[in-house]
């Protein structure tokens, strides 16, 4: 992947941000901030709204508070609006297009560039997952769990995305392969774009995170950097009740 110069790539500042569904008050004033480079995780149980958060900040469920991108108010823009800005989100369930292969899903992540353009970051997706590179041909929905996630992740890569938001990337994979997606989390970090995961899965999480916010019942709990609650188990599990850390 390119390193993208640290400098010019906005932060994301998320303030005040509330979702309702009805009655149900999923979000509740939560502020998170992202800067270039970062891996910012939020942990949270079944629930709590996590994912609420993350369709909120892409636009694709409606909300109250503000969300800042570069120093601009993207609030009242349509999703398709953000996505053009730079905002990828890599949604729960990793939905990929099944009935096409891989390499058609990847085209349509790299959608708008043109042809020279669109095989170099395909290219660069392989590289970043080799895996991928292997099954080229093969249709999405006859792929493991792990590689869509990987299929999900590098479709939105292909649109070369400045912000990455990822839901529950972990979910459902055996951890030998949650390993290889943390790996990428943090590889792909380190080419300068930032990352907003949301993980129930604590520990794979925090061994790549540099902050983690804790998410209890639409609010932010707790905040500290990802290396104090990695060496603080005791705080950490004080902090997170019922969430599992082992
Ligand atoms: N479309 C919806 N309509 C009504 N309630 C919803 C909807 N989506 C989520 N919720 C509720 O909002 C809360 C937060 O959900 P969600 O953001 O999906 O949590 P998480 O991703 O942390 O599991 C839950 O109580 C959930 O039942
Ligand atoms: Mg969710």
């Amino acid at each position: 992947m390119p390193i993208l110069d640290g400098d010019n790539v906005p932060t994301l500042e998320v303030s005040e941000l509330n979702v309702r569904y009805g009655a149900v008050h999923a979000v509740r004033g939560v502020n998170l901030s992202v800067k270039a480079g970062e891996v910012v995780v939020v942990l949270g149980s079944n629930g709590a709204g996590k994912s609420s958060s993350l369709r909120a900040i892409t636009g694709l469920t409606p909300s109250t508070g503000t969300v800042v991108w570069g120093g601009k108010d993207i609030s009242s823009l349509r999703s398709f609006q953000r996505a053009r800005l730079g905002i990828a989100l890599v949604p729960e369930g990793r939905r990929v297009f099944a009935p096409l292969s891989v390499e058609e899903n990847l085209e349509l992540g790299a959608y708008g560039a043109g042809g020279a353009e669109r095989r170099r970051r395909i290219a660069e997706v392989y590289e970043l997952f080799p895996r991928l590179g292997e099954r080229k041909k093969s249709l999405s929905g006859y792929l493991s769990g792990g590689e869509q996630q990987m299929l999900a992740f590098g479709r939105a890569l292909a649109a070369r995305p400045q912000l990455i938001l990822m839901d529950e990337p972990s979910m459902g994979l055996a951890p030998s392969v949650v390993d290889i997606v943390m790996d990428s989390v943090k590889a792909i970090a380190q080419t300068g774009l930032g990352i907003l995961m949301v993980e129930q899965n604590v520990t794979a999480a925090l061994e790549v995170a540099d902050r983690a916010a804790i998410i209890e019942r639409g609010k932010v709990v707790a905040e500290d950097e990802a290396q104090n609650l990695r060496e603080q188990p005791a705080v950490l599990k004080a902090l997170l009740g019922s969430l599992a850390t082992d």
